[in-house]
């Protein structure tokens, strides 16, 4: 499978001197799902901010796709990836719905038909189209994060980054988040989320990043959600489900579950076995 994204020996310092990014080596692949994990103020942020170019590099390389991350290819970056804030609020600044959807693909210098299209479909892939017309100040918190989300569907990216995108949403909300993230991956799309919920993490990523002070503390599979060492050393905690199946006696049964679905598959395992 083809990388997405590169990113090698990136250091990153803001002005007044805090050194946020130490040497960050990282592949993303095309159409995978990856989540960022780490505490607050590891450094998520600051990254993802280099993978659409609202940050550049200061030492190391960015790569995305074909290019690399610089002042000169900035715009063109922001093309092909698209970042979701963690506050709608810094996102959304026009009177309506429709009209600040349409910001980012007219401002790409798209044909107005060609901006209608497109606005219509990402009204309809988030499931605000009833919303269009209202103005964004008048909705709710989830309600405005759909109008963020639309406004970067809009641009059509490759790349969907979001950053933090279940804070403050309530289960609802959550799990229609859940649905447009699976529809964007089975789109095709590659997406990255920064978060600290593990149990999101389990349930959804293909690939796992943990960051930690602004190094890669460690990468793979789900299966580093249970390593006590990394779980620890990043101040994170055990995928819910982890932590009930850690607290019973072992069964010879090597699998270990961290979703409700796997755990739910291995409990009628052990009833069927003792029935
Ligand atoms: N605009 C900024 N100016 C100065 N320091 C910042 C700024 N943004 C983040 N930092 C600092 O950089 C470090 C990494 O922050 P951040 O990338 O926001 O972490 P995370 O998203 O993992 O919580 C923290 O020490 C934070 O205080
Ligand atoms: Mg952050």
């Amino acid at each position: 499978m083809v990388n997405c994204i590169e990113v090698r020996d990136l250091f990153f310092s803001y002005e007044e001197g805090t050194q946020a990014l130490k040497g960050i080596n990282l592949d993303i692949k095309k159409n995978s799902r990856v989540a960022i994990l780490g505490p607050n103020g590891a450094g998520k942020s600051t990254l993802l901010l280099h993978f659409n170019a609202l940050n550049l590099p200061q030492t190391g390389k960015v790569r995305v796709e074909d290019l690399e991350v610089s002042k000169k290819t900035e715009k063109i970056v922001r093309t092909k990836v698209g970042m979701v804030f963690q506050d709608p609020d810094d996102q959304i600044f026009s009177m309506t719905v429709r009209e600040d959807v349409s910001f980012g693909p007219l401002n790409m210098g798209l044909s107005s038909e060609e901006v209608v299209v497109r606005v219509e479909s990402a009204l309809r892939a988030v499931r605000i189209e009833d919303l269009a017309d209202k103005a964004p100040y008048h909705l709710s918190y989830g309600q405005k994060k759909r109008v963020a989300i639309a406004g970067v569907l809009a641009m059509r990216p490759d790349i969907i980054i979001f950053d933090e995108p279940f804070a403050y949403l309530d289960p609802r909300g959550k799990k229609g988040l859940l649905q447009i993230l699976g529809d964007l991956s089975e789109e095709g799309k590659t997406i990255v989320i920064a978060t600290h919920d593990v149990d999101l993490a389990a349930e959804w990523a293909d690939k796992i990043v943990v960051i930690q002070e602004g190094k890669v503390l460690a990468e793979g599979d789900k299966g580093i959600l249970i390593d006590p060492y990394i779980i620890e050393q990043a101040d994170l905690d055990f995928p819910t489900v982890a932590k009930i199946f850690k607290e019973l006696p072992e069964d010879g049964d090597f699998f270990f579950p961290m979703t409700i679905e796997e755990a739910v598959s291995k409990i009628k395992r052990i009833i069927r076995r003792n029935n």
